[in-house]
């Protein structure tokens, strides 16, 4: 079976499944070959909880792009304590980064589209690809409900662009679900989130959001809904 199929008859089996019961399943049958990519965002803190406690050997990283919040180093730093985890931390390659920054300007990203592409793919894509190594599936807390480019995604979806089998075990849950599920297992999470940001990535391109505003309102402001993807989601 070529690992497209495998993906749609994975999600066949676990649809539908409580997201402790589809994260329990990938730890054991993709055993060493499945990772938590992490942004410590709430959707993240709850499945880091979740994989702690199945397995605190499990592979769970992040992409330290060198731009984040202060806020989220602190949680990187909380979270693999509390839980006894190491969280691995992927860093951009510094020739390039210095290289782009030179010719570029340090805060090229809000100059153009595609200098921001750029500027994601150096800080996120190319260490993400490094992290995939060895990897056959990577779990993500994407939501169907954030935004109108995750609207078709599934709980288990074969991953084009990275070749890699996709988890969503959290694609159904509403932002009421995730709170409540926090809040009653005493999960640490961003204090940026108390702060009016729903969504957290680069300190330079999120903002806080105005009561009622879309949750990624706050991301790339400055762009149109549809292309504020950084590309780690990206399909085919
Ligand atoms: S983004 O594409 O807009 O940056 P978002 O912040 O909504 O993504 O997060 C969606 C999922 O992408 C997260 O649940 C996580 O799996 C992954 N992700 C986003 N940012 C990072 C990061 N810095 N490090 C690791 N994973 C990340
Ligand atoms: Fe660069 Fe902004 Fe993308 Fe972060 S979110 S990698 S700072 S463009």
């Amino acid at each position: 079976m070529n690992r497209k199929d495998q993906a749609a008859e994975i999600n066949q089996l676990l649809q539908g499944k409580p997201a402790e019961e589809v994260i329990t399943w990938f730890l054991k049958d993709f055993n060493g070959k499945v990772a938590l990519s992490t942004s410590l965002g709430a959707e993240d803190q709850a499945l880091t909880y979740m994989i702690s406690q199945v397995d605190k050997t499990a592979d769970v990283f992040t992409l330290d792009t060198g731009r984040l919040f202060p806020e989220t180093y602190d949680l990187i730093d909380l979270t693999s304590k509390k839980y006894g985890i190491s969280i691995r931390v992927m860093f951009p390659d510094a020739a390039r980064v210095e290289a782009m920054v030179n010719e570029k300007g340090i805060n090229l990203f809000y100059d153009s589209i595609e200098n921001r592409k750029l500027c994601c793919h150096i800080r996120k894509i190319e260490p993400l690809k490094r992290a995939f190594s060895g990897l056959d599936a990577w779990i993500c807390g994407l939501r169907r409900e954030q935004s109108v480019t995750r609207k078709d995604m599934q709980l288990v979806e074969w991953d084009e662009n990275n070749g890699l089998i996709k988890v969503n075990p959290l694609i159904d849950w509403t932002e009421e679900h995730l709170w409540a599920y926090l809040k009653s297992n005493f999960i640490p999470y961003n204090k940026l989130h108390d702060a009016g940001f729903p969504s957290i990535g680069c300190q330079p391109c999120t903002r806080a959001v105005m009561p009622g505003e879309d949750v990624r309102a706050g991301r790339w402001w400055w762009e149109n809904p549809e292309t504020k993807e950084c590309g780690l989601h990206k399909k085919g």
